[in-house]
């Protein structure tokens, strides 16, 4: 049986986005369906499928055809009760599913990161290319995904701006964004499995050739630059690729399917009243290609202690 109607791919915003219809993607998708999807991910960076009832197990096997999936850190909130390549985003109590979690609750905390401007695993030495999230439950009001096109915010920067970003390094880590939030939300372990990585600041998408910055939440500092100078750096980075103008925003509705372009677009989640509806999320992760820097360390990193700014905790 064929797995298209008629697909067809509708952009959403005039700078990134795209909702593609006629297909089933819990179903065997052909070759050239499935070349078409890849072809429009490469252009749109995000897309948007509705309707779309998968289980744990047909998210991954459609997310595995654009390659090896990540597996999942070891955190908090995530007590291994799925599939190793799942990432569980939901407020419901795992021994009580009729039971909401809510915000102040520790678990909620760890999620609540995703509220930051982002990109999926840039504080792992290979970071994401793909990542697939499916609304299993949604809220009627709030929880939206944004996202913003850091290939936009590349080609609208000044000529100057992009010859002074152009090979330069950015170290990144979760522990660093984490610590924007609350303090003490890994363990002494779990922090040993995560040190800081190099990324280039700036990415080429190995398809088309387009670039890209590449920044978000767990970008920490650049090196060979002032501390200061280089958080400054990428807080009007930061502000430049977020414009609100900039900003495409997806409303969930239940069974919705949407997955983004790690190497060039940031996303963020929107609150919700998670003590009053249930948001339940899975999140399959599509590994990168390879590291996007050189993964060796300059002698002179700063330590860890010291370089985290007043008035934020670690
Ligand atoms: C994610 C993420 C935001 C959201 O799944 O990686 O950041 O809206 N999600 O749930
Ligand atoms: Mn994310």
């Amino acid at each position: 049986m064929p797995t298209t109607r008629e697909l067809t791919i509708t952009p959403l915003h005039r700078v990134l986005g795209a909702e593609v219809t006629g297909v089933d993607l819990g179903a065997d998708v052909d070759e050239g369906t499935f070349r078409r999807i890849y072809d429009a991910f490469q252009e749109h960076s995000v897309l948007v499928f509705h309707d779309q009832r998968l289980t744990d197990d047909r998210q991954r096997v459609f997310s595995e055809r654009f390659g090896p999936l990540e597996i999942t850190i070891n955190s908090i909130g995530q007590e291994k009760r799925l599939h190793p390549n799942l990432v569980d985003l939901s407020n419901t109590d795992p021994d009580d599913p009729r039971r909401l979690v809510g915000w102040d609750d520790r678990r909620m905390l760890y999620q609540s990161g995703n509220q930051l401007w982002h990109t999926d695993s840039s504080f792992k030495p290979v970071p994401a290319m793909a990542s697939l999230l499916s609304g299993r439950e949604v809220p009627p009001i709030g929880g939206e995904t944004e996202f913003v096109s850091m290939r936009h915010a590349y080609a609208t920067l000044p000529e100057a701006m992009k010859r002074r970003i152009d090979g330069r390094v950015v170290v990144h880590s979760i522990l660093y964004s984490r610590s924007t939030i609350a303090p003490g939300l890994f363990n002494t372990d779990q922090e040993r499995e995560l040190p800081p990585v190099r990324q280039a600041l700036v990415r080429t998408n190995p398809d088309n050739r387009k670039k890209s910055i590449y920044i978000g939440s767990h970008a920490w500092y650049i090196e060979e630059m002032p501390y200061d100078e280089s958080r400054q750096l990428l807080d009007d980075l930061l502000a430049h690729t977020t414009k609100p103008e900039l900003v495409f925003q997806h409303r969930w509705q239940q069974w919705d399917l949407v997955m983004w372009d790690n190497r060039c677009v940031l996303h963020r989640g929107r609150p919700w009243d998670a003590s009053k509806h249930a948001r339940v999320m899975r999140r399959t992760t599509v590994a990168g290609e390879g590291p996007t820097a050189e993964p060796a360390f300059a002698a002179r990193t700063p330590a860890w202690d010291g370089i985290i700014p007043e008035g934020v905790g670690v």
